[in-house]
């Protein structure tokens, strides 16, 4: 077991005041790019193995006791959250003093009510247990904000729209695009931060990998010729964006970039989209080849404003 097994940092113990930042096996790069924002915060993994019965074992490690300790940990996998759970029982044993959990991806947070009779509303189930344990819960772009209130702590949401703007505005944009009318707020507000015009597709979906998109019928500018970024919260099979490059290039566009706060790049959709696309752009949190923008400032700055004051 290596010492960031442990804790990188030893930590004097006994309230120190200091956040304690944990980075779980699915975010343990973004847990330390936070750790970082909060003024190089003590940071470290847990220890995580199987049992042979296939049954995980975790510990955490250095001196937690009276300390404000943050997980960090997506919940993308049903592995990652059983060890969320699992390390927010370790923290709790360890006798922490308030426990932050960061949880940048929040998975089933789509099964925000029962579709159908006999389905579970997974959003809130899952929100009310990994809440159990917290103080205070932190999530970014939920898919559904009510679900923020599921939780049943207190519970913030960072928005992905910081982080990708600040990236974009490196590059050339003329034109921001949601694929569809639920992205609105998101794409209005990345024209607000980065002055760009904006407009919205209207889409229908066929099935989970199928989607039909329009355009609207009065387009904001000349699209000839024009740098334009799609925007949308999560990329998952790439149906959306693959359709919305389409219907970009029949206009005739220059360029176009896709970006979301949450890359899932399901099978092959990062190939597709490269495809149909001059550039794609993710934040961290999730892992993948897109990964170029970081939310850790925004989570940091929830962190040190609105949970350290609880
Ligand atoms: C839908 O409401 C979301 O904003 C995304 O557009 C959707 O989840 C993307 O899924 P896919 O990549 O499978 O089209």
């Amino acid at each position: 077991m290596s010492d960031k097994e442990l804790l990188a940092h030893p930590s004097s113990g006994n309230g120190t005041g200091t956040m304690h930042v944990i980075g779980g096996t699915a975010s343990t790069a973004l847990a330390e790019r936070v750790s970082r924002e909060l003024g190089n915060a003590p940071f470290g993994i847990p220890f995580v193995k199987r049992f042979p019965d296939g049954e995980m074992y975790l510990r955490v490690g250095g001196r937690l006791e009276g300390e404000d300790v943050v997980l960090v940990q997506s919940t993308r996998t049903d592995e990652d959250l059983l060890e969320l759970l699992l390390l927010e029982d370790a923290a709790r044993q360890a006798g922490v003093r308030r426990l932050f959990v960061v949880v940048p991806y929040f998975g089933y947070a789509r099964q925000d009510r029962a579709f159908f009779p006999g389905e579970p509303v997974s959003a809130l189930t899952l929100a009310r247990h990994v809440a159990l344990d917290a103080d205070a819960v932190v999530t970014v772009d939920l898919h559904s904000p009510p679900t923020l209130k599921g939780f049943g702590k207190p519970a913030f949401e960072a928005s992905g729209v910081p982080a990708i703007a600040r990236l974009l505005r490196e590059r050339p944009v003329d034109l921001l695009v949601s694929p569809d009318r639920g992205g609105v707020d998101r794409v209005k507000r990345m024209a607000q931060l980065l002055d760009k015009p904006w407009m919205a597709f209207e889409k229908k979906r066929i099935d989970s990998e199928h989607v039909e998109l329009a355009p609207p019928t009065n387009l904001p500018i000349d699209l000839g010729g024009k740098h334009v970024v799609i925007v949308d919260d999560v990329i998952s099979t790439g149906g959306t964006i693959v359709e919305a490059a389409k219907l970009l290039q029949k206009q005739g566009v220059g360029a176009i970039a896709a970006a979301c706060t949450h890359g899932l790049f399901l099978r092959d959709a990062f190939e597709r989209i490269k495809a149909v696309s001059d550039e794609l752009y993710s934040t961290d949190t999730l892992g993948n080849p897109a990964e170029k923008a970081s939310v850790a400032p925004d989570i940091a700055q929830i962190l040190q404003r609105d949970c350290a004051a609880l």
